[in-house]
Order: C-alpha cells, then structure tokens, then sequence
C-alpha cells in the first residue's frame, strides 16, 4: 500500500474530530471512569510511563471497527488519573513494516525522551514477519514517531509469534523481554539485551513452566525491592475448577531472577484477576509504585459484548497498585481514586441477621466487612430486581471458594467463576460498580475481579446480603461516584 492510502485509512485529523464529537461518552453501557472510546475496539494497555509530569497511557485501537484489525495506539494523558485529556491517535500503521497493525508494546524514559517499542505486525499471505521497532513521543505533535527497527525477525527457534517487547533495567543492565512461542509450539518469554548501543538475543528466561500454554503475550518485568516479578498472559492453558476459567489467562510469577544466568527462581502462577473480562495487562514503575491497567475484554469472544453492536468494545480497568509480600501480589486501587467520590462515606452496619440490603447509585464504591459467625454461606447480590439479572458473589466457608455468578443476563456474559479465597471470621470485599464495568477486591486485595455486566434495565441494582445462618455483623462504607473529567487536546 502506498503512503497516501495508509493516509487516508488513517486520517488522524478526521479520526480525532470524531473522538471529540463522541465526548462525553452517551450512551448508558459506556463507564465514565473506565477508559473507553466511542468508537471501535480497544484492547491492550501500550507504552505505560511517567514522562515530562504526566501518565501516558497508550492502547492498542481499531478506531476503523469493532474487528481485530487495523490496530493502532490510542493516547490518553492525565497526572491525577481522574483528569484526562481527550483521547487521540497516536501510533497508525504507515509502512510495510507495520501494515498489518502497530502491535503491542512498552514505554519507557531515555535521554528526556519517552521511547516506546512495538511489534510491527506485517502479514505476506499466511506468513507473519514480526519486527520490533523503537519510536518516540512528540509530545507537541502529540504522535509517536517511528524510530529504527530494531529486531528484524524471530530469534532461530521460535515461531512468527514473536512480539509485545517491554524494556526494563535489572542490576544497571537494560533488556527488553518479549512474548515468544517455540517451534514446538510452547509459550515462552524471551529477552535481548543492550550492549554497546544495539539490542543483542540474550535468551529466554528459564522458569519452571516450560510446558504452560502455547503462546505468552504481553510480558511485563518487574524489579521490586521484595523480588522480582513477571506478568504475561499465557493462551492454552486448559481450565481447571478453581482456576484458569477464562479462555485466556493473564498472571504472574515471583521470586529472583539471576540477568547473567537468565534463571528465574518462582513460586506458582497465579492469575492477577478472578473476573470474567481481563487479559493482557501491563504494569510500570513510578516513584516506587507498581501500577498496572489490564484490557477489560477478552480476545475471540467479541459476540459476548453487546456494545459491538453500539460501535465500540472493551475498557481499560482502572489502575491498580500492586504490591508484592511474602510471594504474592496484592492489589489496591490507586490511591487517586478517591477523587471520584462524592461526599462523605454513607456508613451501614447491622449486627445478628440473615438478610440485609443497602441502597447505592449507579456509580458506586462499597467497602464491606462481613463477620461471617454461624453463617456458612453468604451471599452479596447486585440483583437487577424485574429483569430477573443479578451478580451474585458466592463464599463458602467449607470449600473457601468464592463464586461470582452472572445469572440471568440477557444481554452479554453470562456464567460462573470460582476460585479459591482464605477467609477466617471476616469476608472483606471492596466494589467499585461503574455503569457496567465491575470492579472488586478481595481481602483487602489478596485477590481482585474485573467484569462487565450489561443489564437490560436501566436501573440502579439493589445491593443484598443474605446467609444460611445468622451473620454476626455486617459494616461498611458507600459513596456514590463521579467519573473522568475530559479536558480538551
Ligand atoms: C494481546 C495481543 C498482543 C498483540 C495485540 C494485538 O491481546 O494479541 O499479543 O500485540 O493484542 O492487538
């Protein structure tokens, strides 16, 4: 395709104009602090940095249709997470190296530039030559400029799946680490190191999982002070009763990874999300916080979200804080969310009963604690009263496994997933309830679950608790929630 054709495919003035028109998002299924666009098809979070007093945060968006194709990036930039401006296109395919989609990729800080890394997706019939190139951020023209390609094909070994680069610094030594799949078709994560100014194959990292699904997207590298920790996503991992529910996953490993060996000392995989609608998320470093965004969706099952036929899919879920302790990641909202409540907290508590219900708004953050006493078995149910929906999350105390259920939806999802979850005397669950997008972390952030629900009703769900036996007290905290502030370009 010549230069003009891709110009006019990807006409950044008309596509951004269009943006502008669909600010404020209208119609009743889109969220007001989930990241989402009007139009087209959002999925991974890209490029995650700090740069010059603002977040960046790109994503990967089809701003032609609700496809997986014609990826681009998307930029948004806010400092506070609730401030934005305006989203706009960023990155587009432009050449024959990335004609077939501006894949996947990372930010980072260099010489006061923001340097970002993506795949270049080029198709030649069935054939896929991934290449991964560098580009920078202008900020004043707002767009990324292509850089140099900088690894041409697949190290010898590995399949054309070969992308999602991601550049971290371990012990002073810089690397990017890529989502790899082996000739045997084995999922892999796979790292090139700088030296002397050019990205040099390094290897993959040896970890204990040499037979875990057969392709790994979207790593992400995390040097924290209390050890190492490596995010992907790992596709073909058969689903268990209590885990990997989803068509793909996305986890991580902890533990201490040696850069001059490349051995990666790990406990388990564990999922960083228990939800319904979470893939390939990436995570960066600031002033000593973890934060991480996933793509609230999930790739190959497009028919389950009714907003396609509204013109756009899939949200960003909010940031998180990751926190690493004793092996295990634990989550919390970033600390900035607290920006979106309105008011005061409105505190509930009842003490000695087997049914309670509290009033929310559309938008809503829950903090609740549950002395569990006799009880066996609780329940905590938004129920879409009438339309005979409700979301449902489940613990038995017998099993220590919490179910979220999505009954009854006529419209999107449906179905049930479980996983395990340590509970004493005391459930915690803290929700945060956007117009459709969901929210919610367990004990304190031991776990964390994301999912859509889209009623038919336009109606604000009742919040009920109900158990098998006598709860010994319920308490906790409502706030009703504002959303995004959009600022214009
Ligand atoms: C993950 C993914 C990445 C790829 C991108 C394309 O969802 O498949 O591996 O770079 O999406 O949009």
């Amino acid at each position: 395709m010549a230069k003009e054709a891709f110009e006019k495919l990807f006409d950044k003035a008309a596509i951004d104009a269009k943006v502008r028109k669909g600010f404020p998002l209208r119609h009743r299924w889109h969220n007001d602090f989930h990241l989402e666009m009007p139009f087209g098809l959002v999925n991974d979070p890209n490029g995650l940095s700090w740069f010059a007093g603002k977040y960046h945060i790109f994503f990967q968006w089809n701003p032609l249709g609700v496809e997986h194709r014609h990826k681009c990036w998307g930029h948004v930039e806010t400092e506070d997470f609730v401030h934005y401006r305006l989203p706009a296109l960023a990155l587009w395919p432009s050449d024959m190296h990335d004609k077939d989609g501006c894949y996947s990729g990372g930010g980072f800080v260099e010489d006061d530039a923001l340097r970002l890394v993506y795949t270049c997706n080029c198709r030649d019939g069935k054939k896929r030559i991934p290449m991964q190139r560098i580009a920078s951020w202008q900020p004043e023209k707002g767009i990324v400029q292509k850089d140099a390609i900088i690894i041409e094909h697949e190290p010898s070994g590995y399949t054309a799946h070969f992308r999602d680069p991601n550049r971290f610094l371990k012990d002073g030594r810089e690397f990017l680490v890529l989502g790899a799949q082996t000739v045997e078709e084995k999922g892999r994560a796979v790292l090139y190191e700088k030296k002397a100014g050019a990205w040099q194959l390094a290897g993959e990292i040896k970890t204990d999982l040499p037979d875990f699904g057969y392709m790994w997207e979207c790593p992400t590298f995390l040097p924290l002070a209390e050890g190492d920790v490596l995010l992907f996503s790992p596709q073909g991992l058969e689903a268990e009763e209590y885990r990997w529910q989803n068509l793909y996953q996305s986890g991580y490993i902890a533990g201490k990874f040696d850069a001059d060996s490349l051995e990666f000392q790990h406990g388990a995989f564990h999922e960083l999300d228990q939800g319904f609608d979470f893939y390939a998320p990436q995570a960066f470093l600031h002033e000593g916080r973890a934060i991480l965004f996933g793509w609230m969706g999930m790739p190959d099952l497009e028919e389950e979200y009714p907003t396609r036929e509204e013109g756009w899919l899939f949200s960003l879920t909010m940031p998180r804080e990751l926190r690493l302790s004793d092996g295990r990641l634990f989550y919390a909202p970033l600390e900035e969310m607290k920006a979106l409540r309105k008011g005061e907290a409105r505190k509930f508590t009842a003490a000695r009963t087997v049914e309670f219900g509290q009033m929310i708004a559309q938008k809503s953050e829950i903090e609740l604690e549950i002395l569990l006493g006799d009880a066996q078995q609780v329940h905590i149910d938004l129920a879409y009263i009438g339309a005979g929906e409700y979301v449902r999350f489940s613990y038995q105390r017998r099993t220590s496994v919490m179910t979220i259920e999505r009954h009854g939806m006529k419209c999107g999802g449906r179905g049930v997933r479980r996983f395990r979850l340590a509970v004493r005397d005391s459930l915690k669950l803290h929700i945060y309830k956007d117009k459709t997008a969901i929210e919610v972390f367990f004990q304190d952030g031991a776990e964390a679950a994301s999912f859509f629900v889209f009623s038919t009703q336009d109606i604000v769900p009742n919040f009920v608790i109900s158990a098998d036996r006598k709860l010994d007290k319920i308490e906790g905290s409502f706030w009703e929630l504002g959303g995004f502030e959009w600022n214009e370009r």
